[in-house]
């Protein structure tokens, strides 16, 4: 028997409503097989820091370390919450998370399924993934206000991209790139107005690129990216982008794929110095929360990434795989939260067909 650490973070508002059938669907995909999860579950989020004013510890945060995984539900208390006032879990927390385990590629797949409708017309062929940077760029957090309240008030976000930072997570891109039958890579940049940055990227993509002549590599300004991802989705196979666009470009992705419930993602240190980390693209959804309107398929989704990750293919392939057969099934019926982890359960392929 394998034990598999996990770290569950289920976090706020619906957070812990879809992490609670992503767990559901690994207890039933594994059983009977080689693998168990010990689970710890570690209550962060903005409840937690209303109630004693941590947002993370360092000795949970050295506990965590030591796990195989971790499974993200989503944080954010309710907006404009007076109380939440001055604290910034988002970065506190979750960005923490992915800055200080150097989940440098945060990976982001987009596939229409079969049955599900997409936002789009005439969509296409969907499928494919961005690889987001995940632990620099505009969300290093280097900036300042000079003079605040006053009208001569100056604030400054500086971008930080360094080479190794760069290089590893394009690497990364042009490896995923290589395991995907089109062989495609985009790079999305800002290169025409972001030009320090930009020709950084540059040089090191044409760098990287030199290594993977098996790998056509193209490039789009951001902007352009998004007008391309809209009417032509089709010419996307893997993207690599910076820390920021790859953030707006994915809710853009999840919207083209079928909905943000549906998109999944894992924040991957592919070194495996420290424990990679598993969650919906979406957040913790105050408008929604605690009615069990919740579609756990992200949450189900990133599960499935997180069992590949783990070595677990044929697992993850399952998952996916009744997953898919929900979601071709599932018509317009409105279900809620624990009626679709029910549904995928339901659909689980037996071990070893
Ligand atoms: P959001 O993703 O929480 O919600 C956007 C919209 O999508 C809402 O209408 C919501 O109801 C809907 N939605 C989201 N997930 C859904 C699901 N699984 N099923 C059905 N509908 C779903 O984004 P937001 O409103 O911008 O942010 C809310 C809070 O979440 C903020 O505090 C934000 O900082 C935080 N957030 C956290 C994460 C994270 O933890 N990874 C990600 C994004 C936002
Ligand atoms: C996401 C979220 C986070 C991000 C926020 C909550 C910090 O929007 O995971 O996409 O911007 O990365
Ligand atoms: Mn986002």
């Amino acid at each position: 028997t394998r034990t598999i650490k996990l770290a569950v973070i289920p976090g706020d508002g619906i957070g812990p409503e879809v992490i609670e059938q992503a767990n559901r669907v690994l207890d039933a995909v594994l059983a009977g097989g080689d693998a168990v999860l010990e689970r710890t579950e570690f209550a962060l989020g903005a409840e937690r820091y209303l109630a004693t004013g941590d947002t993370l510890p360092a000795d949970e945060q050295a506990e965590i370390a030591a796990h195989d995984a971790i499974l993200f539900g989503a944080v954010g208390g309710v907006p404009g919450d007076p109380r939440l006032a001055g604290a910034n879990i988002e970065r506190g927390l979750l960005l923490k998370l992915r800055f200080d385990f150097e989940h440098y590629a945060n990976v982001r797949p987009c596939t229409l399924f079969p049955g599900v409708e997409s936002t789009l017309k005439h969509p296409g062929e969907v499928d494919f993934v961005v690889v987001r940077e995940g632990t620099e760029g505009p969300y290093a957090g280097n900036g300042g206000r000079l003079r605040p309240g006053t009208p001569n008030e100056v604030a400054t976000e500086v971008s930080v991209n360094t080479a190794v930072g760069i290089e590893r997570v394009v690497r990364y891109a042009f490896e995923t790139a290589r395991k995907r039958p089109r062989k495609k890579l985009t790079w999305v940049h800002k290169t025409n107005v972001l030009v320090h940055a930009g020709a950084t990227w540059q040089r090191i993509v044409q760098a990287v690129a030199a290594e993977y002549p098996d790998i056509a590599v193209d490039y789009m300004h951001v902007d352009a990216a998004t007008i391309f991802m809209v009417q032509d989705p089709a010419r996307f196979d893997v993207l690599v982008t910076d820390n920021l666009f790859g953030d707006i470009l994915t809710d853009l992705a999840g919207a083209i794929g079928g909905g943000i419930g549906l998109a999944a993602s894992g924040n991957i240190n592919p070194d495996g110095a420290f424990p990679s980390m598993f969650e919906p693209v979406h957040g913790s959804a105050p408008d929604i929360a605690g009615q069990q309107k919740a579609d756990p398929t992200a949450a189900i989704l990133s599960a499935a990434i997180m069992l590949d990750h783990l070595g677990l293919a044929s697992e993850s392939e399952r998952v996916r795989e009744a997953v898919r057969a929900d979601l071709v099934s599932r018509g317009d019926a409105r279900r809620g939260t624990a009626e679709i982890g029910d549904a995928v359960i339901a659909q689980l392929p037996p071990r070893g067909v």
